[in-house]
């Protein structure tokens, strides 16, 4: 595996790759790695001929100076797992080597950015749109892998090619989870040892939900899962929104969900850490 700084070097290396007819996978990461992305990687890998990985915690997406400065970086680490995952490029760029500007640029994200995380973290999709459109121009990778447990920020990204006119295949790849169902997060660590036995039920909730939601409207079963967690103490729901799955917009009635299965998509502080989750229903 060759570990990449510069974003000269990265282009032209996949450039290569890809004259050579190589099919070229990116896996767009903030680090801190775990079996997620583990998954995404091994899927990039049975798919793709040239996997490239970036690890990079981008400032411009985060809308809270202490997130962005307690956010886990394990470089050493994240290395070893790569290595061993068979990964072809790590491409780690330091802050200066991505923005050598400031990126200034706005994207019209529309309605897919303007509901749940969109006004909860104001700036955090435009930022993740400058940072991954950034990678795609530089690595112009043939298909791009994102996990499911960020489920609205694939609808921001299939926006943000749309957009910008990239040609490069979005694949979605299900949430990993831990055996008592808490869906992996490198937020996860900063879990203490009491949040950590009580994260799980987020995921319980959300499964009794759909069983509650057969007999049920869809604000009834919101109801559910704000009540039944916020009553366990340490949790504090942030909003439950039940959306369609490609417009993102909250749903009144089942049946307004016209573009596939109604999601649930929740965020919830367990303690300080700010966790989310989502179901299909
Ligand atoms: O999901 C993430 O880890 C980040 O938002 C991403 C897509 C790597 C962009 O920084």
């Amino acid at each position: 595996m060759e570990i990449i700084r510069k974003t000269s070097v990265l282009s032209a290396l996949t450039a290569e790759a890809k004259a050579a007819g190589k099919v070229v996978g990116l896996v767009p990461t903030m680090g801190a790695l775990h079996a997620g992305h583990l998954s995404l990687i091994e899927r990039a890998r049975r798919e793709c001929d040239f996997v490239v990985v970036s690890v990079f915690v981008n400032p411009t997406q985060f809308n809270n100076a202490n997130d962005l400065k307690t956010y886990p970086r394990t470089e050493e680490a994240d290395c070893k797992l790569l290595t061993s995952a068979g990964v072809d490029v790590a491409f780690i760029p330091t802050v200066e080597e991505m923005y050598p500007e400031p990126d200034t640029r706005v994207f019209d994200l529309g309605e897919v950015a303007n509901v749940m995380e969109g006004p909860m973290r104001p700036g955090h999709f435009n930022g993740v749109a400058q940072v991954v459109s950034k990678l795609f121009s530089m690595v112009n990778p043939d298909k791009a892998y994102f996990g499911e447990k960020d489920f609205q920020q694939i609808a921001v990204i299939r926006k943000m090619v749309k957009l910008c006119g990239f040609n490069i295949e979005i694949v979605d790849c299900p949430i990993k989870r831990e055996d008592d169902g808490l869906a992996l997060s490198s937020r996860n660590v900063r879990l203490t040892e009491n949040d950590r036995k009580i994260a799980p039920l987020i995921y319980k909730t959300l499964v009794e939900s759909v069983t509650f939601a057969k007999s049920h409207s869809v604000a009834e079963t919101q109801k559910f899962v704000t009540d039944t967690l916020n009553a366990i103490d340490g949790f504090e729901v942030e909003y439950y929104e039940i959306v369609d799955p490609v417009t993102m917009q909250p749903i009144e009635k089942w049946k307004d969900s016209v573009n596939g299965a109604p999601h649930g998509c929740i965020t919830v502080y367990c303690g300080d850490v700010r966790l989310i989750d989502n179901i299909k229903y």
